[in-house]
């Protein structure tokens, strides 16, 4: 064999060089990612376990629990009284809604505190109420304070403000939650990126240009995916939250919820990695939602779906995961508030209090992720607060960042709009969803 002269041997260095150079190019630039050859899977024994400890009403002190068992405070007894829509893993009624809180900072405290308002305690005298959040939180009293110069002064009142924010937040439908967790950053970020090209090409400007584009969230560990605040970047992170905040079962990623007040002793974690580690397989296998077929208006209520507007944020396929109907970045669909007046939209402290502003990658109290639309049919109430109890009724309530979309909507036609909502009644819990052992564990007992 002739071996390669000097110059040979440095063009074809320089070539390879070349075609790295141009593959990693490809990779930044335009590919979503690996693709998804095989779905979530785990070994039939964990998941076995995982729906076990999915479905099993915990106590204090619970014999499958390595340390205080639920508690001490805690929203459920277990993760299928609140997940049951459709099946096991599904989405819940408004009574299984969970208070999450955000204190801004304050002038003798500069820290943002995120949180929720447990529903029970396992003593009352760790028992959560908002009069207790607000106790510990108190409106920071307003002032008059003299601005201008020396020639005109002026008397400016700051009004009071209240750090406190709570919110209802509704209980999701698990299903292709594996899915999801195997979509890829950068396949987010292209997309957003894409619709930051689109918007300013001419052609478009016609088009869809009042739609602003949405933010992706960077949280620890990647983008946010999970959660309607899009606060979690992983499943697994999320399950571990929810044995915490919804359970109060610590586990070695994440200690129990301690309780607002009082001091609670030191425990070893409830579940151990094992467990854990089964839990997850359970949610992440869960099956994916179906798009029935045979609608004959189903198609045409997809194209509308996509002439409307509605396809710029609900994705139809992001990254390799087909169907998802989400961007997963945060848009707000609160209308802009009034000039001068404040509202929710922008709400916070006076600047003249002079406070440190909300962290930049902490969501506005108005912005929202939007939610994948798979299984939709199957998980009303709607909205993050369950506030839209039919389809039509979510769609009217996107306004703000959405407004010019619901406007194309009131626009159609009735058969048209009925048409769009036959789409969207396709969109079905996967049929071969798990069924609960137990059904009475979705009776919330308020008392
Ligand atoms: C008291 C009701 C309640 C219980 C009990 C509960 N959840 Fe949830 N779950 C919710 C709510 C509400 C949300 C939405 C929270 C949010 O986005 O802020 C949610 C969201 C989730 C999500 C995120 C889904 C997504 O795609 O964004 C996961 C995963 C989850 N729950 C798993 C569990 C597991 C596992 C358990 C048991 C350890 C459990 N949950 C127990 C109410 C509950
Ligand atoms: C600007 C982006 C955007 C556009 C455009 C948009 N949506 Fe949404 N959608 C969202 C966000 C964000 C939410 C969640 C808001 C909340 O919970 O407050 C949402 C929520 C929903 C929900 C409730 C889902 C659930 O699980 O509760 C439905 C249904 C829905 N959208 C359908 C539509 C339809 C149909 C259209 C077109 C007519 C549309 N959306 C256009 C961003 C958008």
């Amino acid at each position: 064999m002739r071996r390669l002269s000097l110059a040979g041997q440095r063009r074809l260095f320089l070539l390879s060089v070349l075609g790295i150079a141009a593959f990693g190019t490809y990779w930044g630039f335009f590919s979503d990612g690996l693709p998804i050859i095989w779905g979530p899977s785990a070994r039939a024994s964990e998941v076995a376990q995982g729906r076990e400890l999915f479905e099993h009403e915990w106590e204090p002190n619970d014999p499958l629990s390595r340390g205080d068992g639920l508690g001490p405070v805690f929203n459920a007894k277990s993760c299928a009284s609140c997940h049951f829509q459709g099946g096991l893993g599904g989405g819940g009624a408004n009574e299984h809604n969970v208070t999450s809180f955000e204190v801004f900072p304050r002038p003798n405290d500069p820290k943002f505190v995120t949180g929720t308002v447990h529903n029970f305690s396992t003593d009352s005298t760790s028992k959560e109420t908002e009069k207790k959040l607000r106790q510990m939180y108190p409106t920071v009293k307003g002032r008059s304070i003299e601005t201008g110069t020396e020639s005109c002064r002026m008397r400016t009142l700051i009004p009071d403000f209240d750090p406190v924010h709570t919110q209802p937040v509704q209980t999701t439908a698990l299903f292709g939650a594996g899915w999801i967790d195997m979509i890829s950053d950068r396949a987010i970020l292209r997309n957003e990126r894409n619709r930051g090209v689109r918007n300013a090409a001419k052609e478009l400007q016609l088009e869809f240009n009042t739609i602003p584009v949405g933010r992706a969230r960077r949280v620890a560990g990647g983008l946010g995916k999970f959660g309607w605040k899009a606060q979690f970047a992983s499943l697994e992170e999320f399950v571990a939250a929810a044995c915490a905040n919804e359970l109060g079962l610590g586990t070695s990623s994440t200690e129990q919820a301690k309780p607002l007040v009082g001091a609670t002793a030191p425990t070893v974690p409830d579940l151990d990695k094992k467990q854990f580690r089964a839990l997850v397989a359970f949610v992440k296998t869960l099956p994916k939602p179906v798009a029935v077929a045979g609608h004959a208006s189903a198609d045409r209520g997809k194209e509308l779906f996509s002439t409307v507007g509605c396809a710029v944020c609900h994705v139809p396929d992001l990254g390799a995961v087909k169907g998802v109907y989400s961007d997963f970045l945060l848009y707000t669909l609160e209308p802009p508030p009034p000039p001068g007046g404040g509202g929710e939209y922008n709400l916070g402290p006076s600047p003249l209090f002079n406070l440190p502003e909300r962290p930049e990658h902490e969501p506005k109290p108005s912005e929202w992720k939007t939610p994948p639309l798979w299984g939709v049919a199957d998980s009303a109430p709607y909205m993050h607060d369950g506030s839209a109890p039919t389809l039509r009724d979510a769609i009217l309530k996107h306004r703000g960042d959405a407004k010019s979309v619901t406007e194309k909507y009131n626009a159609l036609a009735p058969d048209d709009q009925a048409t769009l909502l036959a789409f969207l009644g396709t969109l079905k819990a996967p049929p071969d969803a798990p069924s609960l052992s137990n059904p009475a564990v979705t009776k919330l007992d308020r008392k």
